[in-house]
Formats: structure tokens, sequence, C-alpha cells
């Protein structure tokens, strides 16, 4: 079976990239170790302190981030580096030639229940005029990104991995440590009839998103004339990449609770990433006004609406704004 690294060879992408690529999954292997541990190293439950975000931190969440942070600042290929359990972006080397955002461990609050949990990470070059503590260098469109994927630490631990030529999926082969390719070119099927929403929140939607599940919900009965089934993992990574894998549409729609929170997922290590993949993949990624990749960051943990997924089911969904 092929390796990462001569995938990512044949993609073209530079060596630095590429020893930075990993370096960062060394970190996850790691990441995915510790997870397994569990209950025996005595790494579940929470933290008494919260993140920037005002989310209760997991055990789990501080210890992936600074396995994540000490291998990356360690490496010298990256300048900074902004994660969701960061308030402020974290000087690296002055001469890196990378950034790196990441969410260290999305979906932690399945850790307990030994469900799906991931890292979701998203690279781009760093500006030369760059200072490394100078957030102002991530606050560009993922269109920037040079790299994106995610590692899922499941029944077996997967990256899906894009640098801009197709999303690639590997297995960590946990006897030698190699991540091998085992789905090149991932196309995600362009009809569905699966979608993915916490439907809990339906009273805070807005009116398209309000029509549009319900004539999913409708069915065969419905204008939209088939039956949809509803998965939600609670965790993106986990939702994503089941619809990577076999279709689906993904949702977190725009939230009238807080005018500060117009979605609940981050733009810089959640959206981001997962629309590059998914666009790498032939679906699509909105936030239901917009194409996600081309959203200009204002600030390092901005949340967006999230809308993504097969591209015929998203374009339908579009269609109700
Ligand atoms: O990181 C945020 C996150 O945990 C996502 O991974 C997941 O999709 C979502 O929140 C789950 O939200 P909820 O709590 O509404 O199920
Ligand atoms: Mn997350």
């Amino acid at each position: 079976m092929k390796r990462l690294n001569s995938q990512l060879q044949d993609d073209g992408a530079p060596m630095e990239l590429i020893l930075l690529i990993r370096t960062l999954l060394a970190g996850c292997k790691e990441i995915a170790f510790r997870v397994s541990q569990g209950a025996l190293a005595g790494v579940l439950g929470s933290t008494l302190s919260e993140n920037v975000q005002g989310e209760t931190q997991k055990k789990l969440d501080v210890i992936s981030n600074q396995i994540l942070k000490d291998i990356l600042k360690d490496s010298g290929y990256v300048k900074a580096i902004s994660s969701e359990e960061e308030d402020d972006v974290v000087p690296c080397n002055p001469d890196g030639k990378y950034l790196v955002s990441f969410d260290p461990l999305d979906g932690s609050s399945n850790t307990d229940i030994n469900s799906l949990i991931g890292t979701i990470f998203s690279i781009s070059h760093a500006p030369q005029w760059m200072k490394p503590d100078d957030p102002s260098a991530f606050l560009q469109p993922g269109t920037q990104s040079v790299a994106a994927g995610y590692v899922l630490y499941g029944p077996s631990a997967m990256l899906a991995m894009t640098t801009g030529r197709g999303t690639h999926i590997y297995t960590l082969d946990k006897t030698h440590g190699g991540f091998l390719l085992t789905k090149a070119n991932v196309q995600v099927p362009e009809q569905t009839a699966e979608f993915a929403i916490n439907t809990s929140n339906q009273r805070h939607w807005e009116e398209p998103i309000q029509n549009y599940v319900a004539d999913l919900i409708a069915g065969e009965d419905g204008p939209r004339e088939k039956d949809y089934n509803m998965r939600w993992v609670a965790a993106m990574v986990g939702d994503i990449h089941r619809v990577l894998t076999r279709g689906g549409i993904f949702l977190y729609p725009f939230d009238k609770r807080n005018p500060n929170k117009p979605g609940k997922l981050r733009l810089l290590y959640e959206a981001n990433p997962m629309a590059f993949l998914m666009e790498q993949a032939g679906g699509l990624a909105s936030t239901g006004t917009g194409r996600i990749m081309e959203v200009m960051p204002t600030e390092i943990h901005q949340r967006v609406p999230v809308l993504l997924g097969s591209k015929e089911e998203v374009k339908a969904c579009l269609s109700y704004y």
C-alpha cells in the first residue's frame, strides 16, 4: 500500500510542507495513543478551566493541544499557531514558513463515552513581513490554505487530507506507525438521502433551514419525494468522515440565539479545513450566503454557519435561501 510520503510527493507538495505534515501527524499519533489509553491513563473527564470560547476543557483537550503545540514549535517549520484551546496566537519560529490552525480534539465531549473524536488542521503560508505574535496573518480566506485535513480517532485512526490535489484517506497502521493510503481521490456522492443536524436547536434556526429540514422530514410525502435518514455524531470530525465516505449533508446553521455566535463552528480550524476537503472531493461547502472558503476572517476564533456535503443536496438546501 502507498505511504503518505509518496502520495504527498506525487501531489507535488514541497519538501518542507511534507516535513511539516509529518511532524504534525507524529503529534496526532501520540494523541491517538493517549486517547486509546482512556481511563487507564486517567485522561478522561474535565479540567476546572474553560477555553476562550467558554467551553469546559476536557483533560484530553489540554493534553492534545500541548502535544501539537510542543511538536510544532520545536519543528522550526512554523511561524505561528492558532488553536481552539489558545486565546491568542502562539508565536513559534520567526523564520518558519507556515502557519498552522488546529482544533486539537474535536468533539471532545465524546471522550467520556468512548465515541468518535479527532484533530482538525489547516496549513497556510506565513507572510515574510509577519511577526510571529501577529494574528493578522491568520485572517486570510480558506482559499489561501495549502493543506488541510483531520485525523479521526475511531476503531481505526484515519487521516483525510488534501494539499489541493484531491482528498485522500489514509489509515494508521499501528504495527509500524505509518499512514497508508486506503482511498485515493475520494468522490462524495452527488445525491444523498442522509442529513445531519442537531434538531434540538430547531427553534433558533432561520426560516430557510426551518423549511428545508421540514421538507426532508416530510420524506416521500413532501416536496422532496423521498425518505431521508438522520445521523448525528456530535463530533464534526465524525459526521464529516461519514459524509466524505458515503455522502450526506452536514448542517450547523446560523443561530438566532446570540448575535455574537452566528454559528457554532469555528472558521479557521473547523469550517475551512472541512470545506477544503469537501470541495476537493467534489462536494460543496457554504455558509448559506456564500462559499465558506471565501469568508474573510475578522478574528481567529470567528464562528460561521456551515452547510456542506453532497453537491446536489447542498444546492437543494441553498435554494431555500
Ligand atoms: O467543536 C464543536 C462541536 O463539538 C462539533 O465537533 C460538533 O459538530 C458540534 O460541536 C456538536 O454540537 P452539539 O453540541 O450541538 O451537538
Ligand atoms: Mn471542535
